[in-house]
């Protein structure tokens, strides 16, 4: 779904980083605008092709962030952590029609990403080099994507990640189906977790999470807004889900 009548990804001229600069014409490039009321915007890139300029990235990242990048001992990490938030940072800037330095993205206690009195609900995802970016003007919002085939055993996981009746609806895949199956209910659990503001604090085999269907809070996230989970178009090799609160009708897949 594609929203219209939209602001082109314009930065405001207050804005001086190269980065910032190339990262919005790219937007530009693949058609990203500011999302309307109950739309939503999904961007995914690969980190790794922005590395070069990670120094003119870091020059956008918040106190808070800069402290975390830190903390990387692998220069991959590090780097695909600085471009990933400096991005999200361009990306929100666009949106918000602000400087991406400025732009107030705080976190709450559990870790979820806020944007105060914005209006907007936002989420991040990264799995090796690769980055979704989501944005809806709406309650919440949560994305995850994965690398497939993944590195860790998810048959190994399963009584960890499925409810009793997923468990026996994959007890009835062949070996490669189930694989494909797990690391998606994965990456929809963890979707709609993030949407939650919980993320893997609620054990994922308490929800369930059918795709299209509305999802209800589990206690530990009281007051959070019931959404609906949808899977996201991904390169080869990578699979992904989208969690919306209920109040955002629609989204936009952006691939950069
Ligand atoms: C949210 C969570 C499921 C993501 O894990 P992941 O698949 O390894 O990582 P992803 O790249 O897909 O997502 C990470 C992003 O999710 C976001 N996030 C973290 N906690 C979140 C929460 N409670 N709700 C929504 N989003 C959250 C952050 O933006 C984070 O990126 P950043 O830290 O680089 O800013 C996991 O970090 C989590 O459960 N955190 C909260 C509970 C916790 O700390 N548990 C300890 C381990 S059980």
């Amino acid at each position: 779904m594609r929203g219209d009548g939209m602001q082109a990804a314009m930065l405001p001229q207050t804005s001086f980083s190269r980065f910032a600069h190339r990262v919005s014409a790219a937007l530009r490039a693949c058609q990203f605008t500011a999302p309307s009321a109950g739309e939503a915007r999904v961007i995914v890139f690969d980190s790794a092709p922005w590395w070069p300029l990670r120094d003119d990235a870091a020059g956008l990242l918040c106190a808070y962030e800069a402290n975390r990048a830190a903390r990387f001992r692998h220069a991959l990490d590090h780097d695909t952590y600085t471009v990933a938030h400096a991005f999200w940072r361009v990306a929100l800037g666009v949106v918000m029609n602000a400087d991406p330095a400025e732009v107030e993205l705080t976190r709450s206690p559990n870790g979820q990403p806020l944007l105060p009195g914005s209006g907007l609900a936002t989420s991040l995802s990264h799995s090796g080099t690769m980055v979704a970016v989501a944005i809806g003007r709406g309650t919440a919002i949560g994305v995850d994507i994965e690398g497939f085939p993944s590195r860790t055993s998810l048959h190994d996981i399963a009584s960890v990640l499925c409810s009793r009746r997923e468990a026996e609806a994959m007890s009835m895949l062949d070996v490669g189906a189930r694989s494909r199956a797990l690391l998606e209910l994965w990456t929809r659990k963890e979707a709609v977790l993030k949407a939650f503001g919980v993320g893997l604090r609620v054990p994922p085999s308490t929800i369930e999470v059918d795709a299209g269907s509305t999802i209800e809070p589990p206690v530990e996230a009281a007051g959070a807004s019931a959404c609906r989970v949808f899977p996201l178009a991904m390169p080869v090799s990578w699979l992904g889900s989208l969690a919306l609160s209920c109040d955002i009708g629609g989204y936009s897949l952006h691939h950069v």
